[in-house]
């Protein structure tokens, strides 16, 4: 047999994805009334719209529902308890670089509220038959420059240091700072040259970093950005593909302090937060990584509290993702889940996330968010 034809796995999945709205929203099957056939009704829409142009247009309740279950899918966020409450703006009318980097500075407003971050998705142009959706390069909207200096040592975020290569090619200028933020790249489509746009003021909130009990902390200069927005992935519903969908929820500290600030590959601040608090780096048996850790970890909570921007802490995180599993169990739905991402990078056994497995990852399942394909960049 040959392989199904771009268009019949579009049309397998757009029905696939109906018939879940349908499932889900059993008022509009009660609302159609003693006729009924809401369902059969939007399945010979789609299919006919499939058969004139090749695809199919979501409706923006579709649209909002897609974006909020391919959260509920996502099997290696913690977060997930408030998938009904993301924000979803429909912004498929915009294409250009940009209107792109526009609508993105006006995401991080939006998700920064002054504080009291929300849960965001911008979904911009789908891929469509001849015509390819923008692309934003950066995998965050919000990420700090980093390159190896002169004397070989890491300046900034080591994990950037490709995006920054890739700014600095096109005309951006760096500097020594340890924290500064890399601008925003944008292409048209797959492949097409990308624009740059600088981050404007009012976009990007930071919150620099103290600690409780130590005040030499302050002196060390960290500090981090509030709105983690991912924006390399590609939102996939019903068989459309949406490659511009940044979206945004709040941090959990040990994203921060335990891996951004802490892993070797990147900041790699243990050494410098130990030898701060006197602690004895001779021998691994004193622990000195472990409680340089915990330190930098009270930092960055007591800083964004203090700060007023919206974070969790890994305790009560773990304990809401239990009751997400459990909710999701009362509407006969499995929460697949990837353990290892789950589990929090410290004191793992000492969250309830720890001492359990879950339903398994299943990549089949839609809507989803999925990793772009390098070809499709
Ligand atoms: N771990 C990533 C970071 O530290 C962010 C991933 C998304 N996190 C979130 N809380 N929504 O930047």
């Amino acid at each position: 047999m040959p392989p199904p034809s771009p268009s019949a796995s579009l049309r397998q999945e757009a029905e696939r994805f109906v018939r879940q709205y349908h499932a889900e929203h059993p008022q509009l099957a009660a609302e159609a009334g003693a006729e009924g056939g809401a369902v059969e009704a939007r399945l010979r829409e789609v299919r006919a719209e499939i058969e004139r142009t090749g695809t199919y247009t979501h409706s923006p309740a579709e649209l909002t529902f897609g974006a909020r279950v391919a959260w509920r899918n996502a099997a290696r966020c913690i977060g997930r308890l408030y998938w009904r409450s993301l924000v979803v703006r429909d912004l498929r009318a915009v294409s250009s670089p940009d209107e792109v980097a526009e609508e993105c500075f006006e995401h991080l407003r939006l998700a920064g509220n002054g504080g009291r971050i929300r849960p965001v998705i911008s979904v911009f142009a789908p891929d469509l038959p001849g015509r390819p959706g923008p692309r934003i390069v950066n995998d965050q909207l919000v990420r700090y420059a980093g390159h190896r200096t002169a004397q070989g040592r890491w300046a900034g975020d080591p994990r950037s240091a490709g995006l920054t290569e890739r700014a600095r090619a096109l005309g951006w200028k760096r500097d020594q700072e340890q924290f500064q933020v890399l601008p925003l790249l944008v292409r048209a489509g797959p492949g097409a040259a990308p624009e740059w746009y600088e981050l404007p003021d009012g976009a990007v909130s930071e919150v620099p970093l103290r600690h409780p009990d130590h005040a030499w902390f302050a002196d060390l200069g960290l500090r981090w950005y509030a709105v983690p927005a991912i924006s390399d992935m590609v939102l996939e519903i019903g068989g459309i593909r949406y490659p511009a969908a940044p979206f945004n929820g709040w941090y959990m500290g040990t994203e921060i302090g335990a891996r951004n600030l802490a892993d070797a590959e990147r900041f790699d601040l243990l050494p410098v937060v130990a030898d701060r608090l006197g602690l004895d780096r001779s021998s691994e048996r004193t622990l000195w990584r472990d409680r340089a850790l915990v330190e930098l970890n009270v930092a960055v909570l007591h800083s964004f509290q203090d700060a007023g921007v919206t974070m969790a802490d890994h305790h009560t995180e773990s304990e809401r993702f239990l009751r997400h599993i459990a909710q999701e169990a009362r509407h006969g739905r499995p929460t697949p889940a990837d353990w290892s991402w789950i589990v929090p990078p410290v004191s793992g056994s000492a969250t309830p996330v720890f001492h359990r497995y879950y339903d398994p990852v299943d990549a089949s399942l839609r809507p989803a968010f999925l990793a772009r394909e390098p070809h499709e960049s």
